[in-house]
């Protein structure tokens, strides 16, 4: 397995295989040659022989100089429990860390339980909230457009 940035000649196999990897339509403006144009730093590719088997996209926050943010990541199916989402966020990190960001944060939403797991393994906290919902902290209309998320965030110490 290697993982690289992201081209703009990625984007078509993403947007083709997004959505099955997500389990429902999954569309976003990220999946678009200028995003993947802009933000190719932040943007990584884990392939095995050849064949796209996961990526994780993300971005340098402008306002906050020390952060970067994990936008979404994904596994083919056929890969997961094999420490592919794991050495993806690893990757994302030592390259955040290489752009002097010591703070990453991502969200994700409260019924997610797997990804919930997934990024308390991997040493993120649960940011503390007004409510919770199950006993998990969830922030109530986190985009602004009514979507509630759990808010995770991760600390990175240089090695
Ligand atoms: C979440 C996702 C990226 C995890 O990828 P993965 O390659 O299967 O994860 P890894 O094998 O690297 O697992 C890393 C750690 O998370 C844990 N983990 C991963 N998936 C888990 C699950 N479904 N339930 C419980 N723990 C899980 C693993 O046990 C592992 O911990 P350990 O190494 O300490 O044992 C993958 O399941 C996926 O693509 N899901 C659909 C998209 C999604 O939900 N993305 C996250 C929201 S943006």
């Amino acid at each position: 397995m290697i993982i690289r940035n992201m081209e703009a000649a990625d984007c078509r196999g993403i947007l083709e295989l997004a959505s099955g990897w997500w389990g429902s339509e999954y569309s976003s403006d990220m999946f678009s040659k200028w995003y993947i144009a802009h933000f190719r730093e932040t943007c990584l590719l884990a392939e095995e022989n050849g064949r796209m088997i996961g990526f994780v996209m993300g971005f340098l926050s402008q306002t906050y100089p020390d952060e970067a943010y994990i936008r979404i990541v994904m596994v083919d199916p056929a890969y997961r429990g094999k420490g592919i989402g794991r050495a993806l966020y690893h990757a994302f990190f030592e390259r955040a860390l290489a752009m002097k960001r010591s703070v990453i944060r991502c969200v994700t939403a409260p019924w997610k339980k797997e990804s919930i797991a997934f990024h308390t393994r991997l040493g993120f906290i649960l940011e503390p909230q007004d409510q919770e919902v199950d006993g998990i902290p969830v922030c109530m209309d986190y985009d602004g457009r009514g979507g509630s998320r759990v808010v995770f965030k991760k600390l990175l110490h240089a090695e």
